[in-house]
């Protein structure tokens, strides 16, 4: 491709409308590059390289993904909870809720999806995620000044792996005041869809907020832990939110 038909390229793809995108014609199929060519030999002049097995290991221990148990027999559907005024469909599909360098504590969130009649956890579900910033403020929560069609600010949608597994970064969200005396405590929301399963709309809260005693529609099965984890970099908060769905009707 040409420098000026790649720029050309490259706008297009940036100016992302919803359904109305065409790869132009000029376009080329992305190259291969199947091997390590000389970085391959490079690597050899290194220190001895981890095993695939090694990696994997190390991999496993930095993120930490929860043990894929099976829930009690006796479990129950994850509660649902109001849907609020503030949804966005079609967020873009991504694992950070956040715009870099968003402020606010940051969070890592993980969990699994499981079916609840099969006790079995569910690949492929859709979970829409959307919150306020660390103080209080959807990006559409001023109708004045609605935002673009295509800028989606805390908010996005994720899929969960073979494993039934996701994880999201985001940062902690604020409380917002809805009148005189209420307030609705941070919390995060989920619109969860899989093809044989009922939709779940619900929100989860963190433990131990004082606006909680303020709110009229929290609910205790939805409130979660956070960990705090300190590394080189700084320190993050994270916290498991399961999901269990319960079957179509
Ligand atoms: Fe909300």
């Amino acid at each position: 491709m040409s420098d000026s038909s790649r720029r050309d390229f490259l706008k297009t793809g940036l100016g992302v409308t919803a359904g109305g995108l065409l790869l132009p014609s000029l376009a080329t199929a992305t190259e291969a590059s199947g091997d390590l060519g000389s970085y391959g030999s490079f690597l050899a002049t290194q220190t001895p390289q981890p095993t695939p097995t090694q990696l994997a290991a190390t991999r496993l221990r930095e993120i930490a993904i929860p043990a894929a148990q099976q829930p009690a027999a006796n479990v129950r559907a994850t509660e649902d909870n109001i849907l609020g005024p503030y949804h966005r469909p079609n967020a873009p599909l991504r694992a950070k809720i956040t715009p870099p360098l968003e402020p606010g504590t940051v969070l890592l969130i993980k969990g699994r999806v499981w079916g609840m009649d099969t006790r079995r956890i569910l690949a492929n579900t859709v979970l829409d995620i959307w919150q306020a910033d660390s103080r209080g403020r959807y990006d559409n929560d001023d109708r004045q000044n609605p935002p673009a069609a295509n800028l989606f600010v805390n908010r996005a949608r994720l899929l969960t792996d073979e494993n039934g597994y996701y994880e999201y970064e985001t940062i902690h969200p604020g409380a917002y005041q809805i009148g005189p005396n209420a307030w609705r405590p941070p919390h995060i929301h989920y619109w969860v869809r899989h093809t044989n399963y009922r939709a779940l709309i619900t929100q989860l809260y963190f433990r131990n907020d004082p606006h909680q005693r303020d709110d009229q529609f929290i609910r205790p099965s939805l409130i979660i832990d956070l960990r705090e984890i300190r590394t080189q970099h700084g320190t993050y908060k994270t916290g498991v939110f399961d999901v269990v769905l319960a079957p179509r009707q």
